[in-house]
């Protein structure tokens, strides 16, 4: 497994907005689509691309474009719903499916309440969206069922991480036929007992769309 967190002045700038507490809803989700933005562009390096002739107004030339069959962005509900706009602005023609997981907030287990994803996911470069990596029980759930459809290049894209997720996510997949990779703003202290990221920013979910 891969984990790249990102050392850029703007992510850091951004994401300390992000983390302020008396950051409103609507500026929370504001900035996350920018960040994710900045993030998704590290996160693509390895986009497959495929050479094409165009034409320019003044002479015909060799270009790449954006291979067959396109990749797919999963957004984890509800959560990564916030990062789903900042992705897509930098890759508009890329297809889109849903997961839907749900931790359990006693036993902190991941449980999947929605799937709208393809039954077939060979040869598709994956975008995992989940603003936060704590136990890594939702992301490690989420990927594990990509790789069951075959898919085999899969890369995560958190706003932070713990540093107890991401050694969940190396356990599960070290060794793994697949490369699975980790993008992220941060790598922060520790979990609390209640399972949140210390210094974090507190849950992501509310903080994008209010308590529920
Ligand atoms: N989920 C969140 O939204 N925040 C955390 O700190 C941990 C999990």
């Amino acid at each position: 497994m891969r984990t790249l967190v990102i050392d850029h002045p703007l992510v850091a700038h951004k994401l300390t907005r992000l983390r302020r507490e008396e950051t409103s809803s609507a500026t929370f989700r504001l900035l996350a689509e920018e960040l994710v933005t900045l993030l998704a562009y590290e996160a693509t390096h390895g986009l497959r691309v495929q050479p094409v002739t165009i034409q320019t107004p003044v002479a015909e030339t060799q270009g790449v474009e954006m291979a067959d069959p396109r990749p797919i962005v999963v957004p984890i509900l509800r959560a990564g719903l916030g990062m789903l706009n900042g992705m897509m602005k930098l890759m508009p023609t890329a297809e889109v499916g849903f997961l839907g997981m749900v931790r359990d907030e006693t036993s902190l287990l991941a449980t999947t309440y929605a799937d709208r994803l393809p039954h077939d996911l060979h040869d598709r470069q994956v975008f995992v969206l989940d603003p936060m990596l704590a136990t890594g029980g939702t992301l490690v759930a989420a990927i594990d069922l990509l790789l069951t459809r075959g898919a085999r290049d899969v890369t995560a894209i958190c706003l932070l991480a713990a540093p107890e997720g991401l050694a969940h996510m190396e356990e599960e997949f070290a060794g793994r036929d697949a490369v699975v990779t980790v993008v992220t703003a941060a790598l922060d202290e520790r979990l609390n007992e209640k399972g949140y990221i210390v210094p974090g920013l507190g849950d992501a979910g509310d903080r994008l769309y209010g308590v529920v």
